[in-house]
């Protein structure tokens, strides 16, 4: 009994030990996310079929992650090799209105991510998630499974703060330092003009989802500023935490450029590559991940076009299916 107890304990110790020691050894340190690339705007197809905005690639770096291109328009099979490999993905925001049924390339694709980012943290390999504005869009057209859960809101240039629901349970929001700077100070920017109303959150296919904060637009409209996933990192902001450090053009001046708006956005990419580094996904080798990182491409000056982002990314999926 005596020793029966005694050894029970040693061995407890030992598990409890091993498994502290293992948490930390599995922690990658070297994290890789990827963004997804989607349609480009009509103008700029001839320089490549899908865009990507820099100020994500910029957003994601500067919390300590390497960035993979995820074109849209990927096959399947190229898809999910990229998706075992990286350890998270960043769904971005773009123009556009995310419709289901029959689903586009893009909606295919956010699809398939969301799938393996929800079954890869139900086998228990960790894998991250954030989705922003047209992301956060496409994701709660899927998750509702309903085109119509969209409606159409006045935010298309607009700078406000988030209306608290459920932040000190949010994994994204808990920090009390995010929870003040965006409930106190009009830094959160928003630049769409559909939005998610706060009542899908009663409805079955949101069970396992959680209503973390809202905003109200230019007409007092309220809509979904911040959901995440009761259990796994999967998490998505309707408003743009990138563009207070990234983005200066006049169609984005309504963008605070406080300091504390920048750090709110920093931190918020600090949470999704912090999530990320739990992901047991690694690429084979240096070589392979080289081939695939943003390094391999140049983006341009876009500031005065159309695109209105300081610097876009261009591909063509046929250049990425080669180095496959
Ligand atoms: C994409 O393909 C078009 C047409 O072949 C070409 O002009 C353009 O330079 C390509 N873009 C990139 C980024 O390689
Ligand atoms: C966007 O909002 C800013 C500040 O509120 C304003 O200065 C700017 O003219 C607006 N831009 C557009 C395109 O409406």
């Amino acid at each position: 009994m005596r020793i029966g107890f005694y050894t029970f304990a040693i061995l407890l110790l030992f598990v409890t030990f091993v498994v502290a020691m293992g948490s930390e050894e599995i922690l990658d340190q070297r994290p890789v996310i990827g963004i997804l690339a989607g349609p480009t705007m009509k103008p700029y197809i001839p320089k490549g079929s899908c865009g990507l905005p820099a100020s994500y690639v910029k957003w994601t770096e500067a919390s300590g992650a390497r960035v993979v291109p995820v074109p849209y328009n990927l096959a399947k099979n190229e898809l999910l090799f990229i998706l075992h490999r990286v350890n998270g993905v960043l769904l971005p925001g773009g123009p556009g209105k995310p419709q289901i049924k029959p689903d586009t390339d893009y909606m295919a694709t956010v699809r398939y991510i969301l799938d393996f980012a929800l079954e890869s943290n139900r086998v228990g390999r960790p894998f991250a998630l954030h989705a922003t504005c047209l992301g956060f869009e496409a994701l709660s057209v899927i998750i509702s499974d309903d085109n119509n859960v969209l409606f159409e809101t006045d935010a298309a240039n607009m700078t406000s703060r988030l209306i608290d629901v459920n932040m000190a349970k949010s994994k994204m929001l808990s920090d009390p330092w995010l929870q003040e700077k965006y409930t106190q100070h009009d830094i959160a920017p928003n630049y769409h003009h559909y939005g998610v109303r706060p009542h899908v959150f009663e409805t079955g296919p949101w069970k396992d989802y959680m209503l973390v904060a809202t905003e109200k637009d230019l007409s007092g409209n309220t809509f979904v500023a911040v959901f995440e996933h009761k259990s796994f990192p999967i998490f998505a902001t309707q408003f743009h935490p990138e563009k207070p450090a990234f983005e200066w053009g006049p169609v984005y001046s309504a963008t605070s450029h406080q300091m504390i708006a920048v750090e709110a956005g920093q931190r918020l990419a600090n949470n999704l590559v912090s999530y990320s580094r739990t992901s047991l996904n690694r690429f084979e080798s240096p070589e392979l991940l080289r081939q695939l990182l943003i390094y391999n491409y140049n983006p341009l000056f876009t500031y005065l076009d159309t695109y209105h982002f300081e610097q876009t990314y261009f591909f063509n999926n046929s250049n990425w299916i080669a180095k496959l």
